[in-house]
């Protein structure tokens, strides 16, 4: 359906804030992976490469849903928002895409993570399978929720967890929050204006946070065994204390969200990931690499 036959109706409540008017800008990135790209990409914090590896393998699986379950109502969408949910889609759909590439390298170097992604899989399936579409669209605004509390952990935290990383995979991931924090309000305002409620919500958001835990674990867990670091002190304190102060941003993220008249635009965009943003070529289609020296 194309913008002009759609009618433009009033926002429902909550949703008519300037920041959710922004339509995010689709960028057509494509990292070239070196075939030598080592999947342990942080020598420096060897275990910080294993858990968002692990979060990398469950991209290809979790970010298809939530594009189905939007893209599924765009036509029952007003103009401008059916246009932020396509542009939505179509970013969501970017990021699967450079993830999966990426995790062919990294199940290549641990492959009892085949299994776990045939379990991700699955979970996907029968989520999209056998619930409603409202639950779908509950869960990938929740999923945004979770994905931007993410981004704000992360940006406070570039120097610590990126000095001495790959440059590439860094890339990936940074470019990747960058661009969740830009549509952070999108899915949640689709959500709502079909008539998602407060409660529905939170319930997306507490499914999405353990969903994406659980596998994170899984695919950690399988990632530290194959590496010897199962049995490691220092790895499991290093995780133990990025995972405590993840959950201090994640969990106060969630409650607020919840919180009623509450809207995604509220939360301040995260400096440092929105500037480096900023740094697209779309003539390139590139993404400067990863720098320390950028905005330090
Ligand atoms: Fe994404
Ligand atoms: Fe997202």
């Amino acid at each position: 359906m194309g913008t002009t036959q759609r009618q433009r109706q009033p926002p429902p409540s909550g949703i008519d804030r300037p920041a959710a008017a922004e339509r995010p800008q689709v960028r057509r990135v494509a990292f070239a992976y070196p075939a030598d790209l080592d999947p342990r990409w942080h020598p420096r914090l060897p275990e910080l490469a294993i858990a968002a590896n692990a979060v990398s393998l469950l991209m290809p699986h979790a970010e298809p849903y939530v594009v189905r379950s939007v893209r599924a109502v765009l036509a029952d969408l007003p103009g401008e928002l059916a246009d932020q949910a396509e542009a939505y889609a179509r970013q969501e759909a970017q990021h699967h895409a450079q993830h999966h590439r990426f995790n062919a390298l990294v199940r290549r170097r641990y492959p009892g993570l085949a299994r776990v992604d045939g379990w991700m899989r699955r979970t996907f399936a029968w989520l999209a399978r056998r619930r409603s579409n409202r639950f779908h669209l509950a869960f990938a605004a929740g999923f945004e929720a979770v994905a931007y509390a993410a981004a704000r952990w992360v940006d406070g935290r570039v120097t610590d967890l990126f000095r001495g990383a790959d440059p590439v995979p860094a890339t990936l991931l940074l470019w990747h929050l960058g661009e969740e924090v830009e549509h952070k309000s999108v899915a949640h305002d689709v959500h709502r204006h079909l008539g998602g409620s407060r409660w529905g919500y939170a319930g997306g958001m507490l499914t999405a946070a353990v969903v994406l835990a659980w596998f994170s674990v899984l695919g950690t867990l399988v990632m530290l065994w194959r590496d010897r670091r199962i049995w490691s002190p220092l790895s499991h304190l290093r995780l133990c204390r990025w995972t405590f102060s993840f959950v201090f941003e994640l969990l106060p993220t969630m409650a607020v969200s919840a919180l009623r008249d509450h809207h995604p635009a509220d939360f301040a965009d995260p400096v440092w990931l929105t500037t480096w943003l900023r740094q697209y070529d779309p003539a390139t289609g590139t993404m400067p690499e990863y720098s320390l020296s950028f905005l330090e």
